[in-house]
């Protein structure tokens, strides 16, 4: 049977490998080797795969009009896999790229069912988070799908035109009306930036996790059948891991007992760190003579993602796993330590930007 990736399912990848050749998605290997990507996202293959990225590289470093754009469905509350995208958006507009928010309520309201007032005030939420793990907002924009004009609503209309059932099937599986809708709202986010009226970028990098390339793939044949029409380049995309929660499963929004909250309380972050899954052995005699399994072990993975910048020291911890010399107890202590500081820094920033009011300035707040 042919796999297929559901960008509103729960599930975590087991085999990246197998997903870059069943989707014709491009391994970062080679891009790697050619252009200087310096963030720890691409050294330790974190980023694992793309499509077009060099092309959008190119177009960037000859000056060309290059955005980045990703978006957030406010259900649930932002997380450490949330905090991957943010750390990737302040990649690029360190670079000097233009970055655009999108914060997907009307996908939240559609598709999640969820309550209208708490996914714009979770929205917000989102936004402000992104500022406080460091994105600048005097470089970047963020905006409501319910609140674009009716532009960007005119592309939705164009686009149902062009696209198939069978398309639709081939790429997603039979889907409800509310998720052909979403889906094609995306196509509009990551489009209308192309558009004259909303800047002329022609270039769009999209950062995400690999659980939206159906979305890409489906954009990128919408851009190909507007090309003529509407002067349409194919978005580029990059392609994280899925973080997974603390029991090994995708860390979910909807799962938040194993996921680690960006606005969670220390001691309950603490007690998540000491409850995880790790590769340890059965015993402590077993481990000292053994070793870990870094690899299937979802600490490690913290390490990776966000607790650990430095890659010699990395290395160490990987060693020290492998051979035994630290047994998982000291390790999720350690692990512990250095979650709780990263969380107390981004809270205070996130004070901070509360009592600044700047959301309000920033994003046009949804009326109903
Ligand atoms: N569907 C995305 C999610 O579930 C949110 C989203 C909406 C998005 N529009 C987008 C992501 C455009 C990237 C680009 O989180
Ligand atoms: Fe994971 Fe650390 Fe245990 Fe190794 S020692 S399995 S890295 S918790």
């Amino acid at each position: 049977m042919s796999m297929r990736l559901d960008p509103w399912g729960h599930f975590a990848v087991e085999d990246y490998e197998k997903l870059l050749k069943e989707f014709g998605i491009q391994p970062i290997d080679q891009v790697l080797s050619q252009y200087s990507l310096e963030h720890i996202y691409f050294t330790r293959k974190v980023i694992f795969g793309h499509r077009d990225l060099d092309v959008w590289f190119n177009k960037f470093l000859h000056g060309e009009k290059t955005a980045v754009l990703t978006g957030f469905m406010p259900s649930g509350y932002p997380h450490l896999g949330t905090a991957m995208v943010y750390e990737e958006l302040k990649y690029f507009q360190q670079k000097g790229v233009f970055v655009k928010i999108v914060i997907a309520d009307a996908e939240a309201y559609a598709v999640r069912r969820e309550n209208r007032n708490e996914v714009i005030q979770r929205g917000l939420d989102f936004v402000a988070h992104a500022i406080a793990w460091g994105i600048n907002p005097d470089k970047a924009e963020f905006y409501f799908q319910t609140e674009m004009p009716s532009s960007y609503y005119r592309l939705i209309q164009m686009f149902s035109r062009k696209v198939t059932q069978a398309e639709i099937e081939a790429i997603y599986g039979d889907l409800a009306p509310a998720k052909i809708i979403a889906a094609l709202t995306q196509a509009a986010d990551i489009l209308h930036l192309q558009l004259d009226e909303f800047g002329g970028y022609k270039y769009v990098i999209v950062p995400v996790g690999v659980d939206q390339d159906p979305h890409l793939r489906l954009t990128r044949d919408l851009a190909d059948r507007f090309k003529h029409e509407l002067g349409f380049e194919r978005p580029a995309s990059l392609y994280h891991k899925l973080m997974r929660g603390l029991d090994g499963n995708k860390m979910s929004k909807s799962r938040p007992e194993y996921a680690i909250h960006l606005n969670e309380s220390l001691e309950i972050a603490e007690k998540k760190v000491i409850n995880a899954l790790t590769g340890g052995r059965i015993t402590a005699e077993e481990q000292k003579r053994r070793g870990g399994e870094p690899w299937k072990c979802t600490i490690f993975e913290l390490y990776t993602y966000h607790l650990i910048r430095d890659d010699k020291r990395l290395e160490e911890i990987y060693y020290e796993c492998t051979t035994g010399k630290i047994l998982c107890g000291q390790c999720k202590r350690n692990a512990s330590e250095l979650l709780k500081q990263l969380l107390k820094n981004h809270q205070d920033s996130l004070k901070e930007v509360f009592e600044s009011r700047l959301i309000e300035k920033l994003v046009k707040k949804p009326l109903f």
